[in-house]
């Protein structure tokens, strides 16, 4: 590969955009998704003062927020403070943040009247904050590590506006897919729409990475994957990764990674429930693969996390990886277990050498 892109230069530890290019690495890059939240007191110090929203609505807390466990954890990303719901909260849906709730989406889209109600938005307009956001964590980064911005899955935006709320099974936005097939695909080509400029913008304001999160990928079968999520997804992936590598996380898809790494994607993110080994038979070589550490373990005790970090690198053979869990970190999560975890990583170099 011999793309060049284009805020590679001014990073001081660019790990992660060299594996994601296709370099040899002295050792994988290592972040942690959801790695600004509830599991860092100084985090819960923001949220006992701000409301969730406006702790993404405000440069300077989301500035804050997402350097927190740069100085605290070490990892080598940056992932941008905000949510994956503000796309359809800028589509003109309102979106809250219940406590010990998570989401809730009062009026989702059902029938024809809802879905008229929303639009594809001027992102410059709707979401100038997150632009700001970016420019000032950038500022504030001084090239230390590359910053990520990221987006929800068409698939897994839908999945809210239309169940309205969290679910183990997205059982009426799967609904709405088969009874209104023909809307179910004009709403995603809406969100897919309003994605492209929305993580064009992200790049164009400093994000050096893109990540998409299709965190329900997984309920859908092998073809339906594609044809309802794969292939908005791709429409992404062609529309950013001229300009900056991008990170496809399609939690559960693991029978699709093989279709996933055929967009162009630079990295592909897989869960616990898929070994590495196989992960790289299905997607190929010439692509970076991203996990899989199951968040639940950070619970093991220190030496257990740091014995299984080192198996777990192994297992992906080192190279073309970059250490991840497979999916978020928990709220439960001692953060002394989240530094042994970035530290087993970054320790693995020595490790190799003495044995
Ligand atoms: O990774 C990061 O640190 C960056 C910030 C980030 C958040 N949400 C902040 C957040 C990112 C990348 C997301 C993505 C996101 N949001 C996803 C995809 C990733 C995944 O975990 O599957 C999804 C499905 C959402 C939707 C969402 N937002 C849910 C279901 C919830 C409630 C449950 C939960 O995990 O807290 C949120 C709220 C949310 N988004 C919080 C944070 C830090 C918790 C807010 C709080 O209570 O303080």
């Amino acid at each position: 590969m011999t793309i060049d892109f284009h805020h590679m230069s001014h990073l001081k530890n660019d790990l992660l955009l060299k594996v994601l290019r296709g370099d040899a690495i002295e050792r994988p890059p290592v972040w942690m998704m959801r790695q600004a939240g509830r599991y860092l007191p100084e985090y819960m110090a923001l949220r006992e003062k701000y409301s969730f929203f406006e702790r993404c609505q405000t440069p300077e807390l989301a500035c804050e927020i997402t350097i927190q466990p740069i100085d605290i954890v070490g990892v080598d990303a940056a992932i941008l403070f905000s949510d994956i719901l503000v796309v359809p909260q800028a589509m003109g849906l309102e979106v809250q943040l219940v406590e010990s709730k998570g989401p809730i989406l009062p009026e989702p889209i059902r029938t024809q009247d809802d879905f008229n109600r929303i639009s594809v938005p001027d992102v410059n307009d709707k979401l100038q904050y997150v632009f700001n956001a970016i420019r000032l964590i950038k500022k504030e980064l001084n090239g230390r590590v590359p910053l990520i911005g990221f987006a929800g899955a068409p698939w897994t935006i839908l999945c809210y506006m239309v169940q309205g709320k969290g679910s183990k099974t997205f059982d009426e936005a799967k609904a709405f897919c088969y009874t209104h097939p023909e809307m179910a695909h004009a709403l995603l080509q809406m969100i897919t729409d309003t994605t492209i400029a929305y993580c064009k913008e992200q790049v164009a304001a400093g994000a050096d990475v893109v990540q998409i999160f299709d965190s329900w990928g997984g309920l859908l079968g092998p073809d339906d994957f594609k044809n309802i999520s794969l292939r908005y997804i791709r429409q992404i992936v062609h529309g950013v990764r001229d300009e900056v590598p991008v990170i496809i996380f399609a939690k559960g898809a693991w029978h699709s990674l093989k279709q996933m790494g055929e967009t162009g994607a630079n990295g592909l993110g897989i869960d616990w429930c898929i070994e590495p080994q196989m992960a790289r038979k299905l997607a190929g070589h010439g692509i970076a693969l991203q996990g899989n550490f199951d968040p639940a373990k950070l619970m093991s005790p220190i030496p257990v996390i740091r014995k299984e970090v080192r198996q777990m690198l192994e297992d992906f053979g080192g190279q073309a990886h970059i250490a991840n869990l497979g999916h978020g970190i928990l709220p439960n999560t001692p953060v002394d277990h989240a530094k042994a975890f970035v530290e087993a990583v970054k320790e693995y170099e020595n490790v190799k050498l003495k044995m």
